[in-house]
């Protein structure tokens, strides 16, 4: 078992650090972890976000760990250069249309979260986000008017095929879940939705087991805080999941919980291929003090042995230590405890 580590910036390092941890405290014979420079630090090393060297080892290994990308720095560079390149670089290359963002309350922690503490406790969803397309990967470009003012664009665009392979990941999703999938778009007013919600409709005849609904963005935004309970799995592009996706965070009590899974259609000999990381990001202003949670990308170490590496029980562990460390009260400054990144992955690991 292959695993590239892709630390990168910010709190990234100091979060995997504790994951790897977490991995080799299982002691899994034949698992081997080779590591690599991505985002900003890769950059200053190499000349580029994403070297050729670390893309080689991500597409040589069987999973990948990555922790975040982005610092302030490097703002100002072309953006083909900049840090975020090397997730969206990682993303497209690797073929990896499927992001898979679970939002879960854990028991105990309630009152973290942005919601009414009856609201949040019902929650329980899976974000299926659209990962290798839409206004993300269109043609894009500044230019200036006649008139001489600047413009900036972004092409969206989805075209059926890719639609028709994020919906099948979401139904099947959702057949192993509560069987009810909401696709979220904005079809009253854009093309690409209105494509969108008619193959998912299309797709929907294949799985007559699950309740398919549609919902506008705008209204999924506000029935993610009024009843997130509601939800089971929700299906949707690239741009509304990447918004959705930090508000379900919040709803569950911080972003340094929530973990993702993104895959394709390669398999390895132990499941499917896939990039784990958490949602956050970088967090330049936290980071090197050993105050980010960890938890995130410990939780994106088990997906990466559930879905990639053939290790349901170890990942079933994992997270059983994580929710008993959070439900003791070993809590980072996230959730408004003291524990530091380090004691939080000790406590995990004495829980394993
Ligand atoms: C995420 C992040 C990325 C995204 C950034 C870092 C490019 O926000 O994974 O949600 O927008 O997809
Ligand atoms: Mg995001």
């Amino acid at each position: 078992m292959k695993v590239a580590i892709l630390p990168g910036d910010g709190i990234g390092p100091e979060v995997t650090r504790q994951a790897v941890r977490v991995l080799e405290a299982l002691d899994l014979p034949g698992l081997t972890l080779f590591e690599g420079d991505v985002g900003g630090i890769a950059y200053r090393r190499h000349g580029h976000p994403l070297p050729a060297e670390t893309l080689a080892m991500a597409r040589a290994a069987d999973a990948v760990l990555f922790g975040a990308v982005g610092d302030p720095s490097c703002d100002a560079l072309e953006r083909a250069l900049r840090p975020e390149q090397a997730i969206l670089g990682l993303r497209a290359e690797l073929g990896l249309f499927a992001n898979l963002r679970p939002a879960k309350t854990f028991a105990g922690l309630e009152g973290m979260s942005a919601l009414r503490p009856e609201i949040a406790r019902a929650i329980d969803l899976l974000i299926v986000r659209e990962l290798n397309g839409d206004v993300y990967f269109g043609e894009k470009g500044t230019d200036t008017l006649a008139d001489g003012r600047r413009r900036g664009w972004d092409m969206m665009s989805y075209a059926e095929d890719e639609v028709r392979r994020i919906a099948h990941v979401a139904f099947r999703a959702a057949q192993g879940r509560g069987k009810r999938l909401c696709s979220v778009d904005k079809a009253n007013v854009l093309e690409t939705s209105q494509l969108w919600r008619d193959v998912v409709s299309e797709v929907a005849g294949e799985y007559a087991e699950v309740t398919l609904e549609h919902m506008y963005v705008d209204n999924a935004a506000m029935q993610l805080v009024r009843d997130p309970g509601r939800f089971d799995v929700v299906v949707t592009g690239n741009l509304f999941g990447d918004i959705l996706s930090d508000q379900a965070s919040m709803c569950v009590g911080s972003i340094g919980l929530l973990a993702s899974a993104a895959t394709g259609d390669r398999t390895t000999a132990f499941g499917t291929f896939g990039l784990y990381e958490p949602i956050h990001g970088s967090a330049p202003d936290i980071a090197g003090q050993s105050v980010a949670n960890p938890v995130a990308t410990i939780l994106s170490a088990a997906m990466m042995l559930r879905h990639s590496l053939g290790r349901e029980s170890e990942a079933a562990r994992i997270e059983a230590a994580v929710a008993r460390t959070l439900g003791e009260g070993v809590l980072a400054r996230d959730l408004g405890g003291s524990a530091t990144t380090g004691e939080v992955g000790d406590a995990v690991i004495a829980r394993l």
